[in-house]
């Protein structure tokens, strides 16, 4: 990894989270597919999870997270210089999902666009957004993991259905005098595993057809087990990288957002850095895993909880389909 060139720091200025009101639990997909409440809290730690209505899209989501983030900047729409968006349940597969964010809040200066890494997403959002902050060719950057996961959800397979659910979170860049701010991130990628989690219908692959549908190419498909594995792994490791690269140690950091996908997977890796429970934020319980929305939503509930004080060390961490993983170390200036 080289040492960035770093002109400004971006600091996070303002944050916002929506999630559908509609409650999905544990007893309702009792009701759907051969599973129990006692086998998907034991397994996962998910109680309930989110659902979009039906005319909602990832774009209408992230539009409700958006304006809650600027109220919370005190900014304007007009103000919004980029929108990124982390999403792999775009509202379709063109325009990008940011575009209709845009249209959505009226920022009409905003340049946009999408970013998909799974549910590592958000944290590649953010590295991009920092470096367009950093570089100082722009001011105001909003970054957002916006997801709609219960439309590529196959509600007949027990092994993912009972994990997925909808959300979006943003959190809004600019630059100010802090020292830390948003930090350079440890970013990885590994292709050759892609099998192990995707969702190989409808792209230039394998294109929509009556026979692709019937297969349910169109869903995601996961090797659990094997997926948890490299999670663990990737995700230990990233959190150790992360702060190093900024010459911080784990034990200076005071909290730490894993993306949530499973309890056991947040477990361990606590266990593994010596971390203690206090530390680790967990809302998984509540939404289940909604991708690459998973980490600002802990984080804007984090920040809106009154426990962050300024100068805190965040430590955020993710791993998903791609392989993809990553981490980012913020330091708190509000
Ligand atoms: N209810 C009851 N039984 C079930 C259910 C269910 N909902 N789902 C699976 N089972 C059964 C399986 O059929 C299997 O039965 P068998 O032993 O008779 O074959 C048994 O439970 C154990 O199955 P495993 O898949 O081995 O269970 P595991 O303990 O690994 O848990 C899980 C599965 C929860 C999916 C776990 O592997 C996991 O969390 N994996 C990682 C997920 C993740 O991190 N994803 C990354 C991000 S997602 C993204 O990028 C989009």
């Amino acid at each position: 990894m080289t040492k960035s060139l770093q002109l400004h720091t971006a600091s996070i200025v303002g944050t916002g989270s929506y999630a559908p009101e509609r409650i999905m639990t544990n007893a309702d997909l009792e009701k759907m597919v051969d599973t129990t409440n006692d086998w998907i809290v034991s397994r996962t730690g998910i109680r309930e999870r989110r659902i979009a209505g039906e005319k909602q899209a990832a774009s209408d989501l992230g539009a409700e997270a958006a304006r809650r983030a600027l109220a919370d900047a005190g900014l304007k729409a007009e103000d919004l210089d980029a929108i990124i968006c982390a999403t792999i349940s775009p509202d379709m597969g063109f325009p990008n999902t940011a575009c209709f964010i845009q249209t959505a809040i009226g920022a009409k200066n905003a340049f946009c666009f999408d970013l998909e890494a799974a549910c590592s997403g958000f944290l590649y959002a953010l590295e991009v957004g920092r470096n367009l902050v950093a570089t100082g060719a722009y001011k105001t950057v909003m970054v957002l993991g916006a997801e709609k996961m219960t439309s590529f959800v196959d509600w007949k397979d027990r092994n993912t259905c009972v994990l997925f659910g909808d959300a979006a979170g943003a959190a809004i860049l600019q630059a100010r005098a802090a020292k830390h701010g948003v930090m350079p991130a440890a970013l990885g990628s590994d292709g050759s595993l892609a099998e192990l989690l995707m969702l190989p219908g409808g792209g230039s692959r394998t294109p929509t057809t009556h026979e692709t549908v019937s297969k349910g190419l169109h869903l995601v498909k996961m090797a659990g087990r094997e997926v948890f594995k490299h999670a663990v792994n990737n995700m230990v490791q990233a959190c150790k990288d992360a702060p190093a690269r900024n010459g911080l140690t784990i034990e200076q950091v005071d909290w730490i957002i894993p993306h949530q996908a499973n309890l056991r997977i947040i477990d361990a890796i606590g266990e593994r850095l010596g971390a203690p429970r206090q530390k680790l934020i967990i809302n998984l319980d509540r939404y289940g895993n909604t991708s690459s929305a998973t980490i600002i939503v802990a984080l804007d509930e984090l920040a809106r909880s009154g426990r962050l004080k300024k100068h805190d060390k965040i430590l955020m961490v993710a791993f998903g389909g791609g392989f993809t993983w990553g981490a980012t170390v913020v330091e708190w200036d509000r």
